[in-house]
């Protein structure tokens, strides 16, 4: 908002009070803010930070890999910048320029438009771009890191501006640097992509795409066609937030030794398996999950969801803490039954 833009102080009416939080996190859980302010330029954001220093301080982004189990009893800066520029081009490449508030998806499609590609598996991801390097979002054979430039983000404590390359963001699966070492430290605002515009590097091993692509007799698919396939794949598998509330993958994938995979076969031949390394095998959580009875279980108004048991859902007005407490006897009846530990994708707060 331009207002924003030329703020030298902020003023108190500006920040609303116990402002309900529901519609602003996409499991839809209804729990309250202390104090609430939207936030829509980076002036103002090192501004307030600066101005309200001492007070514990909560940042929202777009609320999509959140389970809110209580009110926040902070000051809630909820990041709305916007804003998408191409800021270099060649024949082939075009880096690409996307403020932290910008809906991942609808900046997936605005660069469809552009014939830009890269990121055509991951359509459809809830979230915004601001976020999607703290998790360093993945789908379909594709993670942010394969297309990511640098951020430049804001550290909390002294407002200064610093830019982190791909090696200082330290990537990993739905990992990075500021879920570890730098967490709570910088505020992402914005995100530099790099991606094609001409001999597009298409990912089609995901075994579900090229299904898809063959379902509608494309033999040559176009990173649009790619798009459709994997809205179409989701759109089958994953709840809509906008209809039940849920925040995708509720769990990682567990990473396990060969030698306990080699065990697990033996009980279970059927379970799927990535390799990782010569020692180490990825095992679908969503697999086990099922495998442990919870596919499409439901307690009132929460649950497993029917299609994807990695996801918990929200059928209306479920308490996170509900959810929370589903998620551990997740988590203990498969460390029970396959002496596996499952860790959570999604914060809890
Ligand atoms: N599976 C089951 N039962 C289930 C779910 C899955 O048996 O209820 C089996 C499937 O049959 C398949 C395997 O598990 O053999 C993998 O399933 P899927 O292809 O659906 O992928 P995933 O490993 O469950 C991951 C990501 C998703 C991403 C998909 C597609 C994680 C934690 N999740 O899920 O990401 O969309 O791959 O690439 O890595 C997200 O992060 O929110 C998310 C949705």
């Amino acid at each position: 908002m331009f207002w924003q833009k030329h703020l030298k102080y902020i003023k108190t009416e500006m920040i609303a009070h116990n402002v309900s939080l529901k519609s602003f996190n996409t499991f839809g859980i209804d729990v309250n803010a202390s104090s609430y302010f939207n936030v829509t330029s980076t002036e103002t954001l090192k501004l307030v930070l600066k101005e309200h220093k001492e007070q514990p301080l909560f940042f929202l982004g777009g609320g999509s890999n959140m389970l809110l189990t209580k009110d926040i009893k902070a000051l809630v800066l909820h990041l709305n910048l916007k804003g998408i520029d191409i800021l270099e081009e060649t024949e082939d490449t075009v880096t690409v320029k996307a403020m932290a508030g910008e809906n991942w998806h609808d900046f997936v499609i605005w660069c469809l438009n552009k014939n830009f590609g890269g990121i055509e598996n991951l359509s459809l991801i809830p979230g915004n771009t601001g976020t999607a390097p703290i998790q360093n979002i993945g789908a379909y054979g594709v993670e942010l890191k394969d297309v990511f430039v640098s951020c430049e983000t804001i550290n909390i404590k002294d407002q200064t501006t610093r830019v982190f390359d791909k090696t200082e963001c330290k990537f990993d699966y739905r990992e990075s640097i500021f879920k570890q070492q730098l967490k709570g430290q910088y505020i992402i605002t914005s995100v530099n992509l790099k991606l094609t515009k001409s001999n597009h590097k298409l990912h089609l091993d995901y075994g579900a795409i090229k299904q898809e692509l063959e379902k509608c007799n494309i033999k040559e698919p176009t990173i649009q066609d790619i798009s459709n396939a994997v809205i179409a794949i989701r759109q089958n598998k994953l709840p809509d937030p906008k209809e039940i509330g849920n925040s995708g993958s509720f769990f990682k994938n567990p990473i396990i030794s060969v030698d306990q995979f080699k065990d697990l076969r033996q009980n279970f031949p059927e379970i799927p398996s990535y390799k990782i390394s010569e020692k180490e095998v990825k095992v679908p959580a969503g697999w086990l999950i099922e495998k442990a009875g919870f596919k499409g279980k439901r307690f009132g108004d929460y649950g497993v969801h029917n299609k994807q048991a990695l996801v918990l859902v929200n059928y209306g007005n479920a308490k996170g803490e509900d959810i929370y407490q589903l998620a551990l006897l997740i988590k203990k009846t498969i460390k029970r039954l396959f002496n596996i530990e499952i860790e959570t994708e999604v914060n809890i707060i």
